[in-house]
């Protein structure tokens, strides 16, 4: 029997060390032979400690180390000694001690990888390291990540636990959630033409929770969406989810705001003040075009539609008289942009169907560009106070309809803040949006859907318009923002069958359809339930702002690429015949394709 236990890991030993002997085991990082010598960078997931090979101590050890290569697994038994004068590494925790290895084994070798491990700064297309993901989680920043989320699921544990909050795992073969997105749907062999459905969140199990009793529920659930994805999605994530009965939104917004600060804290020793910022959705579109705004800088929309109307300028004034708006934003110091830069802008927001940007630039001697000949003097310098631009800076201003407006300008502020660096790294600002509307209208369709969920209470003070003037009625339901992400979506909830069933018709779903889909949770309701609340945070997002990464892949040991599929496991990946016998499923040849 090879003897491979460790006494230590690869990143513990220091001078205090010195004279004992050891035992260590892991991978080559790197090798390097000097007159004779020959050194072994030893890495495992803790660190990396030098191996010093010398022929006069131990020569077959000596011999075995010339034949190692990177990646190979190996085992060291050694003497810990000072690194001689000028050879220490202030870089590494280990870096002032060497090992004097006597006994060498080797436990496994490697084939060259398809990237270097050891040289972090060398580019590699993420297909590549996707295709490799056990080898590229040995590079440093990936592993970085992961001990990041071990270490905020364990503080959120803690954390829970300590507040009287019971962990309870719910189903993962379930059924349709409305959490807006498509489902994963998986075939039933008992019962053919059935599917289960995977949660898109345990919402519905949550509440029923709530029903039974539970009281304080948190789970660290996986969430399954089948939906575009972006930067920040994926279709299979990780939710902090909780419930709790008798309580209001205050004291939910306490206990998410205590836990946030023991994330950061216990995981990049980042202080956190609270209470977080509150804004009520309508504010937050009006003052940022966004309900995720970013306020690391300020930089708000100012409405100008007022003093658009008292000036000459008819182009601006036609977009308000065929009801659309005019908005404004300041960038600092923006004066002394060149034109090109400002025609760079203009181009920036064409995407998002604005069609142009009108602009002023404030200096020592006033206003100037070619659209101040529509303003009186008096218009300018009102114009100045109100979207407060001081001698040196730039004024944008954009008219259209309103979504295109606020969509266009939060892109715009988004985009400044990051071209002229107005982000100060390792700042964290959190924002509560409370009040959203609690429907909204499918533009195509025509058709009233929920904002947040079906499940979510009307404001209170709204309820009488519920029949008369639904997509006015504000709903019990917030986020919480940091940083321009939506990291958390909650709201309280109905607890009452009668209003949940008149939802559910508001949301023209048929008798039918309720049944069908929800029977089980209106039937669910009317055992007594109290009134309750909850929300999610999306983990997979904090992690990303506590990592540093705007990529959700690189906080996720085995993630999904942009179009869904796995390029490690190669899935999704077709049905041997047989299974497919077995639950009863024919497919069409013609169908079938290749990932
Ligand atoms: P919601 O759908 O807003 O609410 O989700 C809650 C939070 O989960 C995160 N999130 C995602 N993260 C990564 N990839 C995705 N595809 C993805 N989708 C959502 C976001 C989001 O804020 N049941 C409700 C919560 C509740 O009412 O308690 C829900 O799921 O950070």
């Amino acid at each position: 029997m090879i003897d491979f236990k460790r006494t230590h890991d690869c990143g513990t030993l220091t001078k205090k060390y010195i004279g004992k002997t050891v035992r260590l085991s892991g991978w080559v990082h790197r090798r390097r032979d000097h007159g004779g010598l020959i050194f072994i960078d030893l890495r495992d997931r803790f660190g990396l400690t030098q191996l010093i090979f010398d022929p006069t101590v131990c020569s077959n050890a000596h011999n075995d180390a010339q034949n190692l290569r990177s990646e190979w697994v190996i085992t060291a038994k050694g003497k810990v000694r000072s690194r001689g004068e000028g050879l220490t590494n202030p870089k590494l925790h280990t870096g002032e001690i060497e090992i004097e290895v006597l006994e060498l084994t080797i436990l496994s070798r490697a084939k060259t990888p398809p990237f270097s491990i050891a040289d972090e700064t060398i580019e590699v297309s993420e297909e590549l390291r996707l295709k490799y993901r056990f080898l590229d989680i040995r590079r440093g920043p990936i592993l970085n990540n992961l001990i990041v989320r071990s270490k905020a699921m364990q503080v959120t544990r803690r954390f829970l636990d300590s507040q009287g909050f019971l962990e309870i795992s719910t189903p993962i073969l379930a059924k349709t959630t409305p959490e807006g997105a498509r489902d994963y749907l998986v075939p039933s062999r008992i019962y053919p033409g059935n599917f289960y459905a995977l949660p898109q969140s345990p919402q519905i199990f949550k509440q029923i929770l709530m029903v039974s009793g539970m009281d304080k529920y948190f789970q660290i659930a996986p969430c399954f969406r089948d939906e575009n994805l972006r930067a920040d999605r994926q279709p299979e994530f990780t939710q902090i989810d909780i419930e709790l009965s008798f309580e209001t939104q205050d004291p939910l917004f306490r206990t998410i705001e205590e836990l946030m600060q023991m994330i950061f804290k216990d995981t990049i020793d980042a202080d956190v003040s609270s209470p977080f910022k509150r804004m009520e959705y309508k504010e937050c579109i009006e003052k940022y075009g966004t309900d995720k705004p970013d306020l690391r800088f300020d930089m708000p929309l100012t409405r100008l539609d007022d003093l658009i109307e008292r000036s000459e300028f008819t182009i601006l004034k036609d977009q308000l008289s065929t009801g659309g708006c005019v908005k404004a934003l300041t960038l600092k110091g923006g004066a002394k942009l060149s034109r090109r830069q400002i025609d760079e802008l203009v181009a920036f927001v064409r995407p998002f169907q604005l069609q142009g940007l009108a602009w002023m630039k404030r200096t020592d001697e006033g206003f100037t560009s070619n659209i101040v000949k529509f303003f009186s003097e008096d218009l300018l310098n009102e114009l100045g106070s109100k979207v407060e631009a001081e001698s040196g800076d730039l004024i944008l201003i954009a008219a259209e309809k309103e979504s295109i407006v606020n969509q266009a300008l939060d892109h715009l502020r988004r985009h400044l803040a990051r071209a002229f660096n107005l982000i100060q790294p390792n700042d964290y600002q959190f924002l509560w949006v409370t009040d959203f509307p609690m429907f909204k209208l499918d533009e195509t369709t025509n058709m009233i859907e929920s904002e947040h969920h079906p499940f979510t209470s009307p404001h209170f003070d709204d309820m009488d318009k519920i029949d008369s003037d639904p997509l006015s009625v504000r709903a019990l339901a917030y986020d919480l923002v940091l940083n321009g992400y939506e990291i958390a979506s909650g709201s309280q909830r109905i607890h009452d069958g009668g209003l949940q069933q008149k939802i559910f018709h508001i949301l023209r779903m048929s008798e039918e359809d309720i049944q069908e889909k929800f029977s089980f949770f209106i039937n669910a309701l009317s055992y007594g339930t109290p009134p309750h609340l909850g929300i999610a945070l999306g983990l997979d997002r904090i992690i990303m702002i506590l990592s540093n990464t705007e990529n959700i892949r690189d906080v996720i040991a085995f993630p999904k690429t942009q179009k869904a599929s796995d390029l490690m496991l190669q899935s999704p990946s077709h049905a041997a015949n047989d299974q497919l016998r077995e639950l009863d499923i024919a497919l069409e040849p013609s169908q079938i394709t290749w990932v």
